[in-house]
C-alpha cells in the first residue's frame, strides 16, 4: 500500500502517493475523451515515458508524449511556447491533463505549461528525482528562468495529484541523488528534530538507496511540505522557512556559474552558513550547528565553497544575495535556527556578522 499524504488546500486539495509501482492518474475520473500530454526530458523519456503512458492509457486516457532537452536551459519561455503549440496540436482541451514526468526542471516547466495552457488545465506531478519528490513536485511553485535570474517568471499552480514511484530513484545519478539529500536534511533542521535524528541514524541505508529506509523519510518530508504549504500556499509567511540555506545557496549557485554546482550542493553550503549566522545572532547551540554540518558531510555534501574547490568572492556573493527575488526593499532577511527543528524567518543580520561568518 502506498503512503498517502493530503495537501489540504480546500477545493484544490490533492494527494501525494508514495510507494513502489505508484502509477500516475489515480485522481482522474475515467471519462471518454480525456487527453494527456506527458512532458519529460531527454533522459527520463527513455526510462519512464512508456510506463507512464501505459498507466494512463490503462485508465482510458489518450496520450501524447514530448521530451525537452535535459538541463536547466530548457526552463525557458521559448520552450513554453513550443510546448503550448504541441499541446494545442495534440488536441488538448480545458478538461485535459499535463503530466510532468521528471526532476525539478521538468516539474517547474510542465507545471507552468499547465498553468497557462488554455488558462489552466489539470497538472499531475510524477517526480523521478529525490529533489523533486521531497520538494519541487509538492506545493505548486512553477516557472521558468529569465536571463536576469532563475524562476523569475512563473505561477503558483497546484497539481491534482503527485505520484511518487520510489523505484525511479534507482536511476538517479549519484551526484544528483546526494544533492537532493540537502533538502531532506533541511526538513529536519527547520521542522522536525526527530526526522533529523532519524536521518543521522539512517545514513547507511540512505546512501545505499534502501527504499524501505527512504520511504519513511521521503514521506515525512512530503508531510512537512504539505503542512507548510497548507498553512501558507503563497509564501506570505511561514512557507519562507523552506528557504533555509537558500539565500547564500542561490548566491553560491549564481556566482560559481550556473551548472558548476547542483542546487542541493549550494543549499548545503548555504545551510551551514545559516547555522553559523544562527549561532551568532539566535543563540543556536554550537553543538547543534556541528551536528548539521557533520550530517551533511556524512551524506557526501560540502559545507564550504572552498571544499568544492571554489574560491568565491564575498563581495560578489553579497551583491548576488541583494539581487535575490526574496529580498524586499534591499534588506536581506534570513531563516535562522533557534534549535534543531525550530527556525524563525524574516531575520535581519548585522552586515559585519554576515561577512564574518562567511570568512570564518
Ligand atoms: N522550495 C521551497 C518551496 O516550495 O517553498
Amino acid at each position: 500500500m502506498p503512503t498517502t499524504i493530503k495537501v489540504d488546500l480546500g477545493e484544490r486539495a490533492y494527494e501525494i502517493r508514495i510507494g513502489r509501482q505508484v502509477v500516475p492518474g489515480f485522481s482522474l475520473e475515467t471519462a471518454d475523451d480525456l487527453r494527456a500530454l506527458i512532458v519529460s526530458d531527454s533522459n527520463v523519456d527513455k526510462l519512464y515515458s512508456e510506463k507512464c503512458e501505459a498507466a494512463l492509457q490503462a485508465r482510458g486516457v489518450e496520450t501524447t508524449r514530448t521530451a525537452v532537452p535535459a538541463g536547466e536551459t530548457s526552463k525557458d519561455l521559448k520552450v513554453i511556447q513550443q510546448l503550448l503549440e504541441e499541446a494545442v496540436d495534440a488536441g488538448l482541451d480545458r478538461g485535459s491533463v499535463v503530466v510532468a514526468l521528471g526532476g525539478g526542471m521538468v516539474g517547474d516547466l510542465a507545471g507552468f505549461l499547465a498553468a497557462v495552457l488554455l488558462r489552466g488545465v489539470k497538472l499531475i506531478q510524477v517526480p523521478t528525482t529525490l529533489l523533486a519528490m521531497v520538494d519541487s513536485s509538492v506545493g505548486g511553485k512553477t516557472g521558468v528562468n529569465l536571463p536576469q535570474g532563475k524562476n523569475l517568471a512563473g505561477a503558483f499552480y497546484q497539481p491534482v495529484e503527485v505520484a511518487v514511484d520510489l523505484a525511479t530513484l534507482e536511476t538517479v545519478p549519484e551526484r544528483e541523488y546526494v544533492s537532493g539529500l540537502a533538502e531532506v536534511v533541511k526538513y529536519g533542521v527547520v521542522w522536525d528534530a526527530v526526522l533529523f535524528e532519524q536521518i543521522e541514524n539512517s545514513v547507511e541505508g540512505i546512501m545505499s538507496r534502501d527504499l524501505d529506509v527512504l520511504e519513511g523519510i521521503i514521506a515525512r518530508c512530503c508531510e512537512i511540505k504539505a503542512e507548510v504549504v497548507s498553512m501558507d500556499e503563497r509564501e506570505a509567511g511561514v512557507r519562507a522557512v523552506l528557504n533555509f540555506g537558500h539565500t547564500l545557496g542561490h548566491a553560491v549557485e549564481n556566482v560559481a556559474g550556473y551548472g558548476e554546482l547542483l542546487h542541493g550542493e549550494a543549499v548545503s553550503i548555504g545551510m551551514a552558513y545559516a547555522c553559523g549566522l544562527s549561532q551568532a545572532v539566535k543563540e543556536f547551540p554550537e553543538e547543534e550547528s556541528k551536528r548539521v554540518s557533520a550530517l551533511l558531510e556524512r551524506l557526501g555534501l560540502a559545507v564550504r565553497a572552498r571544499d568544492r574547490g571554489l574560491d568565491l568572492s564575498w563581495d560578489q556573493l553579497r551583491a548576488s544575495m541583494a539581487a535575490d527575488k526574496k529580498t524586499r526593499h534591499s534588506v536581506l532577511r534570513f531563516v535562522l535556527a533557534e534549535n534543531l527543528g525550530s527556525v524563525v524567518f524574516g531575520c535581519e543580520v548585522p552586515e559585519a556578522v554576515l561577512e564574518k561568518v562567511f570568512t570564518a
